[in-house]
């Protein structure tokens, strides 16, 4: 078996709070092997961003990480800076929703793309610029030699996003974090990027973790996909099987709540009946229980552990066999 470029353990992660410590992500294991893509969806706040972001070293001051999150073999947690710097920026890059997380407005575009390459690969300004330009020209930025001399605010929403994932693809990752990079943008420019993404990584081999509250989305792009559910792995498999065999109530939910081409239904939140649990007070049982159509006198005491149910990397925690 080759070694995987993101090893994840037994992460789990707390933030506290005032009003109490929030239980964001427990006992998360997985791991992402070269070229792959890994689609991470579950509802706003089921603890999707917090994983990637404590892998970044992109903790907030009032959040603690414990397990382990690997690096080709490397722990990432509580790694000096200056080490987790060589590899974050370069070899593992993040995107996320909104490009002005990662965008400074008061630098031009080259100034921003350029920075990278001098610093991680060591290129004169006059070379980084070309392949600055080069890039740009890849995400279909027309006018390249022109517009890298502007500042981000000149760019619209789809093209500043385009932008980003331009500088994050300059330093050639192998690994692409990508925080639901479409969310924002109509569905017209959302398919151009998920179209972006997928030829940069059949050019570069770059392993992409895509996450997402919108299945639609990671239909079209991820190899394997993870369910997640109230800081928890609920589901896991291929693609196919997640899109044609789901076997947790909650994906059922999700998939029956996706919207189709013939009806314009903004949310998932709406169609699946309930709230997810606060994450202050988790139950003992399945935090899906008051939610689920299936439930029975198991779920309420018993939390159910992710366990295989077919193929290897086919898994789900629930306790049902099948789904009715
Ligand atoms: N700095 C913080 N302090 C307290 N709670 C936080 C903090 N950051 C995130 N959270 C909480 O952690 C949970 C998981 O958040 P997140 O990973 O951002 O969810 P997702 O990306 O799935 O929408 C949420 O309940 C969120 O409110
Ligand atoms: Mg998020």
């Amino acid at each position: 078996m080759p070694q995987p470029i993101l090893e994840v353990t037994d992460l789990k992660v707390r933030f506290s709070t005032p009003e109490g410590i929030v239980e964001a992500v427990n006992g998360i294991s997985f791991a992402i092997e070269e070229g792959e893509t890994l689609g991470v969806v579950g509802e706003s706040g089921s603890g999707k961003s917090q994983i990637f972001m404590t892998v970044m070293g992109l903790l907030a001051q009032n959040g603690q990480a414990t397990g382990s999150a690997r690096y080709r073999g490397k722990e990432l947690l509580g790694m000096p800076i200056a080490e987790l710097n060589t590899i974050r920026g370069g070899r593992m890059g993040m995107i996320f929703q909104d490009p002005m997380t990662s965008l400074n407005p008061y630098l031009t575009v080259r100034r921003q793309l350029t920075e990278v390459l001098v610093q991680h690969k060591g290129m004169s300004e006059r070379e980084a610029t070309n392949a600055a330009i080069g890039m740009l020209d890849r995400v279909r930025i027309p006018e390249p030699e022109k517009r890298i001399h502007q500042y981000p605010h000149e760019f619209s929403g789809g093209m500043r996003q385009r932008v980003m994932i331009a500088m994050a693809m300059l330093c050639k990752p192998d690994l692409l974090i990508a925080d639901e990079p479409t969310t924002a943008l109509d569905v017209t420019i959302q398919a151009q990027i998920i179209e972006l993404m997928k030829q940069l990584r059949e050019t570069s081999r770059t392993a992409i973790v895509l996450i997402t509250h919108d299945l639609g989305v990671v239909a079209g792009l991820s190899d394997r996909v993870m369910v997640m559910y109230a800081g928890r792995i609920v589901e896991t498999g291929t693609a196919r099987e997640i899109f044609y065999d789901p076997q947790h109530p909650y994906t059922r939910g999700l998939l029956a709540s996706m919207p189709r081409l013939d009806e314009q239904r903004a949310d998932i939140l709406e169609t699946i009946a309930g709230q997810p649990p606060n994450l202050q007070r988790l139950p003992p049982g399945c935090p899906f229980r008051p939610r689920c159509p299936y439930a029975f006198d198991r779920c309420e005491p018993e939390l159910p552990l992710l366990r295989n149910i077919g193929a290897p990397g086919r898994a789900k925690a629930c306790h049902l066999e099948r789904l009715p």
